[in-house]
């Protein structure tokens, strides 16, 4: 693997996606075709992880058994990296995705208790043992978060998006975990201050490990 992956991570809310859109804005005039923008589950260029993201977040399948979900996140994000990833990456491109494995560890190990390790394998197992080389952790309260989304989101709501706050709290207490045992991988930002300052930093994180001077 010789290009860079990076993923953006944390909770409801925190602004993962308007974010990257943001660094995207600023970085394809530099990077011009070098630069994939992609998000989980699911992903860019590959129908076969799309159609499991339809089923995972199916709003209409309450029934679905807490291992199947981990299990279909991880066949999604397998799919998705032998599709998309790998072959970018092998291009020496960067991959910038919204979401990777440290989300099915938060979600799925913390907020669900399935188990911070178990989760790890099943996830070892579907990806080979690829990780990103940078993850931008937006860390905010889980609360601030869910407000953010109640107050300006019309989309639908998805299975997890109905969670209760403990659900969440697990999540990003899990998320914490993960950035305490790599901290070399996590660029910590705190994404409780206003968007544009949460943008700047973001962009600020990520200058070196993109090799770009600003
Ligand atoms: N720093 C911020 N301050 C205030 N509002 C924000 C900030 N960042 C994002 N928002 C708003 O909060 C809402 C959620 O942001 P966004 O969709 O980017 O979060 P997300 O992390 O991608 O959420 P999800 O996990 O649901 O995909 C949006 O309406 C967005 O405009
Ligand atoms: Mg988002």
């Amino acid at each position: 693997m010789s290009g860079t992956f990076i993923t953006f991570e944390g909770p409801e809310g925190a602004g993962k996606t308007s974010v990257l859109r943001a660094i995207v804005e600023r970085l394809a005039p530099l990077l011009d075709d070098q630069l994939v923008l992609t998000r989980e589950p699911g992903g860019k260029g590959s129908p076969v992880a799309e159609a499991i993201r339809d089923l995972v977040l199916d709003p209409n399948l309450p029934s679905m058994d807490a291992w199947t979900e981990a299990l279909l996140y991880a066949a999604s994000r397998r799919q998705h990296l032998v599709d998309t990833v790998l072959p970018a990456l092998a291009e020496d491109k960067v991959v910038i995705s919204d979401r990777y494995l440290d989300s099915s560890i938060a979600y799925q190990g913390g907020g669900r208790n399935l188990g911070v390790d178990a989760i790890t394998t099943i996830n070892r197992f579907a990806t080979n043992g690829v990780m990103p080389t940078a993850t931008v952790y937006l860390d905010i309260r889980p609360e601030v978060g869910l407000r953010r989304i109640q107050e300006h989101r019309q989309d639908e709501v998805n299975r997890l998006d109905v969670e209760a706050l403990s659900f969440h709290q697990r999540v990003a207490d899990a998320y914490h975990q993960l950035a305490e045992q790599s901290p070399e991988r996590f660029l910590i930002i705190n994404a409780e201050q206003d968007l544009a300052t949460v943008i700047s930093d973001t962009w600020t994180a990520l200058m070196p490990i993109l090799g770009i001077q600003d």
